[in-house]
């Protein structure tokens, strides 16, 4: 399939933004978007970039009602002599289609998705931002268009692909986070849908949020649906525990979403000769262990912020501080690792950098 552009006339192009101290996330859209439709005679068709802007939609769109909606959130970003990289598409790209079989809608061919990937891009280089921590937010998405009610999987989808550029996640260093342990509400139960990138999991999410939030904490923790007992993610974001030395992270197994970051942390930490376990831990099991100094260092992990140390944790009306409240080395070392490899410092150990050619 080739892929069309149609590009926004120069005035009607949006300014940049000159202040990128000022862009925060997901703010600030790009000139271009990619837009590609789906039906069952024609499969995927119709591949394009065409100035962003609103699409129009009838209020009898499946979408709107029985939240049939996948999506991903990647990055692309610039290093040194303005070279560009993104962080491991295929595995973003795989996951979406992932989330696409169990939410009975159709694949996205691998190649032809980087390839829409790199396209739009290329497109919109102009628009990733220079400072080093920043980025342009990579958004690909995927929504039921047939008009109907009634549930059922629809017969038409549109993918399309949006790009926001994004400032720092940590422009005056880390910033420890607080955390609110919730064994009234869960995230994901066996079965469910919690290990795909579904719109649903996240409006699920919001009452337990807004509840920490309003209680003065960044971040839930979820705990297993079955027993309200193990950790499974914090947030959005996967979570880690240094304990004894060892980095340990709970098991996926359908409940977690099996994050890139999470992945990449594995494997990097292991290069380093850690030990590294992917095992179930108790809420009861992690207070004793922080009594007793065992357990060093909480982080949560994710593509936003590649990791964001927990500070605080509070569980049954007590705070347990971590760490005294500051950043361990485990945490620090696998943030500056992952940030030279992110913006092309040094060697790719792993082949994770994929290079956008001018
Ligand atoms: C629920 C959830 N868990 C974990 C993650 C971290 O995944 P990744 O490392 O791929 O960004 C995300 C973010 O995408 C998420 O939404």
């Amino acid at each position: 399939m080739e892929i069309t552009i149609h590009p926004v006339t120069p005035e009607r192009r949006k300014p940049k933004p000159v202040d990128e101290s000022a862009l925060g996330f997901g703010k600030i859209f790009t000139d271009h978007m990619f837009v590609m439709h789906h039906d069952a005679e024609r499969g995927w068709h119709d591949p394009s970039i065409v100035p962003y802007g609103p699409f129009s939609l009838d209020p009898g769109t499946m979408c709107f009602h029985y939240g049939q909606e996948i999506f991903e959130g990647m990055k692309a970003y610039r290093g040194e002599n303005d070279n560009l990289f993104m962080f491991r598409p295929e595995k973003n790209i795989a996951r979406m289609n992932q989330s696409a079989e169990r939410l009975c809608m159709p694949p996205v061919d691998p190649d032809f998705f980087m390839e829409a990937l790199k396209t739009l891009i290329r497109v919109e280089k102009d628009w990733i931002p220079h400072g080093r921590g920043t980025s342009l937010y990579i958004r690909p998405t995927m929504i039921a268009t047939e008009v109907a009610l009634g549930v059922h999987p629809s017969n038409a989808y549109l993918f399309f692909i949006i790009l926001s550029p994004v400032g720092a996640y940590y422009p005056e260093g880390f910033n420890p986070t607080r955390i609110y342990v919730s064994d009234s509400f869960v995230r994901a139960c066996p079965g469910g849908v919690g290990n795909c990138k579904a719109a649903g999991n996240y409006a699920a999410s919001l009452y337990a949020s807004t509840e920490a939030s309003n209680q003065g904490y960044t971040q839930v923790l979820w705990l297993d649906a079955l027993t309200r007992t193990c950790p499974e993610e914090v947030g959005t974001s996967n979570i880690f525990f240094v304990l004894d030395g060892t980095l340990v992270t709970p098991p996926l197994g359908g409940t977690i979403l099996p994050g890139v970051m999470r992945d990449s942390i594995m494997r990097l930490a292991r290069s380093w000769d850690m030990n590294v376990e992917e095992r179930r831990l108790s809420m009861d099991d992690l207070i004793e262990s922080l009594n007793t100094g065992r357990l060093t260092e909480v982080f949560a992990s994710g593509t936003a912020a590649v990791v964001s140390p927990v500070g605080l944790i509070r569980y049954r009306d007590r705070d347990h501080e971590i760490n005294g409240g500051s950043v361990g080395p485990v945490t620090r070392r696998l943030y500056d690792e992952i940030l030279k490899i992110q913006y092309g410092e040094g060697d790719d150990p792993f082949e994770w950098r994929a290079r956008i050619d001018p």
